[in-house]
Order: structure tokens, then sequence, then C-alpha cells
């Protein structure tokens, strides 16, 4: 379904992303794990087009996309969710929802059910619609941001670090949710520091080393490799 050859990526002069190559597979979910800095906030910016790329190739659906706007790469079916969740403050749950359905051109009747389906897998955001999603804790929050990317209705989603400051009881419901949305039929690729947790649900993973892919497998053999325990999974 996506297809990344040979990547690189810089800001200014500097390079960040160094020849990645990366798969996902429709139905996949694959993990990207890396330290701070490693690149994969850049990686997912390119992948959106945000971020341009300065070599190698992005092919999604078998159409390169590299070169595409990230208004027509979203037409195209990526859905990415950012870093640090972006929901808008002053309107209700149920507004910001509304919102990720914007572009869509099927039937109310299809985004009615497409939002009773996102109140059933997140019932906090149910019994919270009316209010307003600024005033929400980080993690409720980051569920708003996946439910706004589920209103989109995308063939891939992106998720950048789904984890990252939230607590760690809300972390294992997000986590739950979105191996729920694969079984569901997502496909999915997962940015993430919790390695532990990413690579229990994730099919495959890719580590990311300071731009580079360092090891890539099965998710099950890499939560058995020496190297990613030592230094990923700290046991
Ligand atoms: N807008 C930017 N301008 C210049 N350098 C940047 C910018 N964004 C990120 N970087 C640099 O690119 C590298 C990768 O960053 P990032 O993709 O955010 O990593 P990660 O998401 O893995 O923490 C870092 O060295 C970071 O400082
Ligand atoms: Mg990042």
């Amino acid at each position: 379904m996506l297809k990344i050859e040979n990547l690189q990526v810089h800001y200014d002069k500097v390079q960040v992303i160094h020849d990645v190559s990366l798969e996902v597979n429709e139905g996949e979910i694959v993990t990207l794990i890396g330290s701070n800095g490693a690149g994969k906030t850049t990686l997912l910016r390119t992948i959106s087009g945000i971020k341009r790329a300065s070599g190698g190739s992005i092919t999604f659906m078998g159409e390169p996309i590299h070169q595409m706007t990230s208004h027509k790469i979203v037409e195209m079916g990526i859905g990415h969710v950012p870093e640090g969740r972006h929901v808008f403050p002053d309107m209700s749950v149920y507004e910001n929802l509304q919102m990720g359905a914007f572009r869509r051109k099927d039937s109310q009747a299809a985004i009615k059910k497409d939002l009773e389906h996102i109140f059933d897998l997140f019932p906090r955001l149910k019994e919270r619609s009316q209010q307003m999603a600024g005033t929400m804790s980080g993690g409720e929050q980051q569920m708003l941001a996946i439910g706004r990317a589920i209103m989109a209705k995308p063939k891939l989603f992106l998720f950048d670090e789904p984890s990252l400051g939230i607590a760690p009881i809300i972390v294992a419901e997000i986590f739950k949710m979105i191996k729920k949305m694969n079984e569901e039929g997502s496909t999915i690729l997962l940015v993430e520091q919790n390695a532990n947790a990413a690579l229990k649900i994730s099919d495959r993973a890719y580590i990311l080393e300071t731009g580079k892919i360092g090891l890539e497998g099965q998710s099950s053999d890499l939560l058995n490799d020496d190297r990613v325990r030592k230094i990923y999974l700290g046991f």
C-alpha cells in the first residue's frame, strides 16, 4: 500500500533522513521506533507532503506521491494524526469529529454511522460530546484526534507518538483502540518511542537510528532481540 524507497530528507543542508526504505502492506500495523530526534516525525511529515523529500520516492496505492501537495495526499487517503494532539480547542468534541468528515462526499447517513462507531470505540468521547475539546485531558484529546482522523475515512493512518505525555492507564486504552481499528480493517503506520507497547500490537517494525533504518523485522522477533531489548526496552 505504501512503499518508500531510498528516501532522503534535509532541513537546509542538514540531512536527517538517509536512504530510508520502508513498506506498509494493506491490513498491517507497522511500527517505526526510534529515540528522540531520530527523524520519525520528519518521515511522517514527508509521507503526508508537509515536508519535501530531497531524494528517493514514496508510492501510495501504486502512485508516486512525493511531489503531491499535502491536500492531494489527504484526498488520496492518508490520514495523519500529528505529534501533540491538534484538536480545535474552542469547538466541542462533536464539532471536532464533524470537522474530520468535511472533505467526504458520501451521505450524511454514512457519516452519522461512523460517528456512532467512534462513540462505540471511545465511550469517553460520547459522554463528553458537548464538552469543549480544549478542556479535556491530554489522553482524551488524543482519543479525539484519532476519532477525527477516523471520520475522514483514510485508507492509511499515520500516528505520531499517540502515547506521548499521556497517563499510562489512558495509553493502554489508546493502544487497545489502535489494535481494534486494525482488526476492523485499518492499515496503520505507528510511530512510537514506547517500543514495548508498539511492538506488542504491531505486525512488523522498523527501527530508525539517526535517520537510517537500523533494524527491521517481525515485531515478535524484535521484542526478543537482545540489542532492541537493551536499547529500546530497557530490560
Ligand atoms: N523544522 C526543522 N528545522 C530544522 N531541523 C529540524 C526541524 N524539525 C526537525 N529537525 C531536526 O531533524 C531531526 C529529526 O527530528 P524529528 O523528525 O522531529 O525526530 P523524532 O520525531 O524522531 O524525534 C532532529 O535532529 C531535529 O532537530
Ligand atoms: Mg517526533
